[in-house]
């Protein structure tokens, strides 16, 4: 089967959080049973620094805009694993600092940038191969499936190609004024409620819901949560209409990329059943965060994030009092909005010597970070799938969630009779049910035996690629066939 990813991200050219990883790994699986997959991204600055040679496989593709035109290359990235990378070049729109915007906020021309680019893979696999199934990702392709059944609806041959959109967060959508749909030269038929209008706005996430043939999620708490109020970020209803096209396939994860058996940026290698390694690991962290002089039965906790209100640092900046009472030790890495830098730099400011913050992006640092800590925290607000959490388990550092979404789905909770469980998770949002779960976690680790356990049990989960990809196979099937 043929099958064309269109995304805004992927990995190893240019990431901002998951979903980059998420385009990276499930094509090569699905390489791998047999199928031909090619990937579409946009041409960034970041992506020109990591391709070699701009090489071009089509010079330029007309993109129709309503006064006028602009002309997108495609450039040949090449193959990887079995997988071809093309990426849409259109300097004036994607040679830019950022991938979406900048801390002012997100590039005013999103609407002209992303409809550009699901455009342009519309008019490329035309003539580089035109697949059995598209698979959108998130706001930025869903235009993709909007254009297919639209503008595109008589194409004889794309229209008999299936869609499948994966919804990775709900939480951001993006809301332009009517015209853009007369910009974007989308019939204004496409402007009404029960299609891209969304209170008087044009939402691309709400035409890619209603125009894809099926809509996953990256959990299955998380398919289900999406359909009500507190989650659906107002997309709720729409996602209820569609309930009976709405899957949840858990997110898999890279092992050739995370795992302290062959990782590459840690200090040494170790295993479930040689954790000796670990304790190096552990002091270069340490070392890396400026506190060598840490003693081994203080516990090192780690945060690796995106810092924005869904992560659920609020929950820790009104715990910190009570959290930070206890022997520990709490290392942070993040960046994104100043309002969470502030509040993090302001913590550790409170406790020196206890708390280490470093604002900034740092690929090596969070496979570090992942590898020596001992406890990894997500008290996610919510969390589609979250990828730290099942990179954290391989590296035997327990993690400690907020039962939501996939934290819920991929942490069983410790339990000290049977001597199961991966994790600890707290039910309700509270800094109180924070403490507490942190607070038990705290007491297991001063109980070595029962620690390993708990280390081993994640160490010895499976979360690689394998059985999603078979997900999404069996899904591509029964959309091409329901196209068919
Ligand atoms: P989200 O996509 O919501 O940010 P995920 O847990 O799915 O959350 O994925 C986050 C990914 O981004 C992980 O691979 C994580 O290691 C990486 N990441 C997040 N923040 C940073 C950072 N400051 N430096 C390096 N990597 C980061
Ligand atoms: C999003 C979500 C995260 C998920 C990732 C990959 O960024 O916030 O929970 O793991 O996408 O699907």
């Amino acid at each position: 089967m043929q099958i064309v990813f269109a995304a805004s991200e992927c990995v190893p050219f240019a990431k901002t959080g998951g979903l980059a990883d998420v385009v990276g790994a499930l094509p090569q699986e699905l390489a791998r049973l047999g199928h031909k997959v090619t990937v579409y991204v946009p041409y960034y600055r970041q992506v020109a620094a990591k391709v070699p040679e701009k090489k071009f496989t089509i010079r330029s593709i007309t993109i129709p805009f309503q006064y006028y035109n602009r002309f997108a290359g495609i450039v040949d990235g090449g193959e990887r694993d079995g997988v071809q990378y093309y990426f849409v070049d259109c300097p004036e729109l994607f040679d830019r600092e950022q991938l979406y915007g900048t801390q002012s906020g997100e590039y005013l021309d999103n609407w002209e940038r992303f409809g550009l680019f699901s455009r342009a893979v519309l008019e490329a696999v035309k003539q580089l191969g035109v697949p059995d199934v598209f698979h959108v990702h998130d706001w930025q392709s869903s235009m993709l499936s909007v254009y297919l059944r639209t503008t595109y609806g008589f194409d004889p041959v794309l229209k008999k190609v299936g869609t499948v959109l994966t919804i990775h967060n709900a939480g951001y959508q993006t809301y332009y004024p009517p015209q853009t749909t007369e910009k974007l030269l989308l019939p204004w038929d496409t402007f009404t409620m029960d299609r891209l209008e969304h209170y008087d706005t044009l939402n691309f996430l709400k035409g890619g819901i209603v125009y894809s043939d099926v809509i996953t999620t990256v959990s299955r708490r998380y398919a289900k949560e999406i359909q009500t109020p507190e989650f659906g970020f107002t997309l709720d209803g729409v996602l209820l209409r569609r309930a009976a096209d709405l899957r949840g396939i858990v997110n898999g994860v890279d092992y050739e990329d995370w795992d302290p058996a062959h990782d590459r940026y840690i200090a040494a290698h170790f295993a479930a059943e040689k954790l000796d390694g670990k304790r190096k690991c552990r002091k270069d962290l340490l070392h890396a965060f400026g506190m060598s002089q840490v003693a081994d039965a203080t516990p090192v906790l780690s945060i690796v994030s995106r810092f924005a209100t869904q992560k659920g640092f609020d929950l820790l900046a009104d715990s910190a009092e009570r959290l930070l009472a206890h022997n520990m030790v709490l290392l942070v890495l993040g960046t994104g909005e100043p309002y969470y830098e502030r509040l993090f730099t302001e913590i550790a400011s409170r406790y020196p010597g206890k708390v280490v913050v470093k604002v900034g992006y740092d690929n090596a640092l969070a496979h570090k970070m992942e590898a020596g800590a001992d406890i990894f925290l997500m008290p996610s607000r919510y969390e589609p799938c979250g990828l730290n959490q099942i990179y954290s388990m391989r590296y035997g550092t327990v993690p400690v969630v907020h039962a939501t979404g996939g934290l819920d789905d991929t942490v069983e909770s410790w339990n000290a009779v049977t001597k199961t469980g991966t994790g600890f998770k707290f039910k309700r949002y509270t800094p109180e049910a924070l403490v507490q779960s942190l607070e038990e976690a705290l007491r297991v680790f001063q109980d070595k035996d029962a620690w390993q356990m708990l280390m081993r049990n994640g160490m010895g989960q499976d979360f690689s690629w394998t059985k999603p990809a078979k997900e999404y196979e069996a899904l591509y099937n029964e959309v091409a066939r329901r196209r068919s």
